[in-house]
């Protein structure tokens, strides 16, 4: 892994999901102790169904999350993953979070496979919507607080969180390129995923065909050790650090 970070690695492509921001305090989504669907059945808080039968709930449970994430702040892996974008010819960065830790940690090109908790928008006329600046109070509580949604300026409809929620179609531009950069990468990062979630956790099989190194960080087994070359089980926040360290030992 160093040899092939320092050596001749031209193209990175780095997937992140949940466990990248799991040390920053943000919940993972299936982790049995932090699981954010533990108590919600994910159809629930996590389609635009269950948005339409219940806007309170569901935008409470967003809101909930995005005030966790304003609070929170980037862990070293973020930071590591940031400095590697600055040494290396070419990084792709993709990310399945919707949180904007990697920004906030300098990686200045992110694509957000599934959203942004910063990019809400209309449901009904897809008018994007600017938060405003205050941390709403009863939505630092719990995941349970309701509340009811903004409404959109230009047609009075309900203001929606910018994920891709299930059913839906991820951002058609972002899915080609996290398609295309796979194919042309000759080493992949995958780190803190739980690679059941596509058609996401196909993208290690497009680097893998093309005959890149797979390495994947993850403390436990997940869907996608089949795949990846190399399985190094720990945490983001300690491994990724020290992976830089060893590939750049004089920055
Ligand atoms: N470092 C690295 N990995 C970690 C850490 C950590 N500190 N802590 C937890 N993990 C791992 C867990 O072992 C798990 O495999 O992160 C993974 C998180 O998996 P999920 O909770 O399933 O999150 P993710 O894979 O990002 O989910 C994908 O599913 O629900 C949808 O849209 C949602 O984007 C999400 C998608």
């Amino acid at each position: 892994m160093k040899n092939s970070v320092t050596g001749n690695t031209q193209h990175l492509v780095i997937l992140t999901g949940a466990g990248v921001s799991a040390e920053s305090g943000i919940a993972t989504f299936r982790d049995a102790l932090t699981g954010l669907w533990e108590n919600y059945d994910a159809e629930t808080l996590a389609s635009e169904f269950g948005f339409r039968a219940d806007p309170a709930l569901v935008w409470g449970w967003y809101e909930w999350r995005r005030n966790r994430v304003l609070r929170a702040q980037p862990n070293p892996a973020h930071y590591a993953i940031s400095q590697l974008e600055k040494k290396l010819p070419k990084l792709t960065l993709i990310t399945q979070n919707v949180d904007d830790l990697h920004e906030r940690a300098g990686s200045l090109k992110v694509s957000h496979l599934h959203g942004s908790l910063n990019k809400p928008r209309c449901l009904t006329c897809d008018e994007s919507y600017a938060f405003p600046d205050e941390v709403l109070p009863n939505a630092t509580s719990d995941r349970e607080s309701r509340i009811d949604p903004p409404r959109c300026d230009l047609c009075d409809g309900l203001i929606r969180p910018g994920v891709v929620w299930f059913g839906e179609q991820l951002p058609a531009n972002a899915w080609k390129s996290a398609e295309d950069a796979c194919r042309d990468c000759d080493l992949m990062l995958v780190i803190g995923t739980s690679g059941v979630v596509r058609p996401v956790a196909d993208l290690p099989y497009l680097a893998d065909k093309k005959g890149a190194s797979l390495v994947q960080i993850n403390p436990i087994i997940s869907g996608l050790n089949g795949v990846a070359n190399f399985n190094l089980a720990g945490k983001a926040g300690e491994v990724l650090p020290e992976l830089y360290a060893a590939a750049f030992p004089n920055t």
